[in-house]
């Protein structure tokens, strides 16, 4: 299916409502098939977890088009698995990776014209998430749960090519060491968006977060991981259990290491001792 009219070039990173959603629900101790929606809104209980506790997590990915005009999703199979990981962590039941890459597969088919062309910079965003639903008034795992996807068409991040941006650290912590950190609940950017409002009105892209216990170790940088090349070549990225494990950070590992030859470090990186 060809391309819609729109600008891609300029398209920014915001919400439009594209073809068609997918639903699937979560009763009785297991999942429905699920099913394309062209229904843009949810109705839930206003008891539910997701709206009073935080029971939700969510997963980012994208489908991109190559030269050839074809449609490539990158490494939905890892998000699939990082969902589960968020689910296991607030009690939410684990959608089974086929399943999700199958709904991820549907969801970007019914949105081909969607997926922008190769050489724009633009690709299509793909946001999986999972809420708590049902009634439930007390602190405890909802009855209930819905599997959504939706997508849209967003711009390159880079506007104008990779430039350098500044960021400053923050004093906020965005999750503590035995939290919530490595997983992908709304609570963790609940709890960044103070630190990111106020580093962007000093003028900074976003902010360094450090480890909560001794603001000394580099954990995340807005919400991406962190990353340094050493003089000598060494790819050196923190190791912390409330970092949320990035599937580039991985990728990038594995090449440098298994392509590049590089010798990659997994380990504290003290913010002080950066050149
Ligand atoms: C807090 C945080 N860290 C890291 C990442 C990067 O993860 P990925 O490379 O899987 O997109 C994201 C992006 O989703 C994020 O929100």
């Amino acid at each position: 299916m060809p391309e819609k009219n729109i600008d891609w070039k300029n398209l920014g990173f915001d919400y439009q409502k594209t073809n068609k959603s997918y639903i699937s629900i979560y009763k009785d101790g297991k999942w429905d098939d699920g099913q394309l929606t062209e229904d843009n809104f949810i109705k839930i209980s206003e008891a539910s977890t997701s709206l009073h506790y935080g029971q939700q997590c969510f997963e980012g990915l994208k489908a991109y088009r190559t030269k050839e005009g074809d449609i490539q999703l990158f490494r939905p199979d890892e998000n699939a698995k990082r969902m589960q990981n968020s689910c296991d962590k607030i009690l939410m039941p684990r959608v089974p990776v086929d399943k999700f890459i199958d709904a991820v597969k549907q969801v970007v088919k019914a949105n081909e014209e969607f997926v922008p062309p190769h050489g724009t910079g633009a690709t299509l965003y793909i946001r999986p998430f999972m809420i708590g639903t049902g009634h439930t008034v007390g602190v405890k795992p909802a009855p209930e749960y819905i599997f959504r996807i939706f997508v849209l068409p967003v711009g390159s991040y880079f506007k104008g090519g990779l430039s350098p941006v500044n960021f400053v650290t923050t004093e906020y912590d965005r999750a503590a060491p035995n939290g919530t950190g490595a997983a992908k609940v709304g609570g963790n950017y609940a709890a960044s968006l103070e630190a990111h409002k106020e580093a962007v009105e000093k003028g900074y892209a976003d902010c360094i977060y450090l480890d909560a216990k001794t603001h000394t170790k580099i954990e995340e940088v807005g919400a991406a991981n962190f990353f340094g090349i050493t003089k000598d070549d060494v790819f050196v990225t923190p190791k912390s259990p409330s970092i949320l494990p990035s599937i580039t950070k991985y990728s990038l590992m594995y090449i440098a290491e298994k392509i590049l030859g590089m010798k990659v470090e997994e380990r504290d990186v003290v913010i002080d001792q950066l050149d």
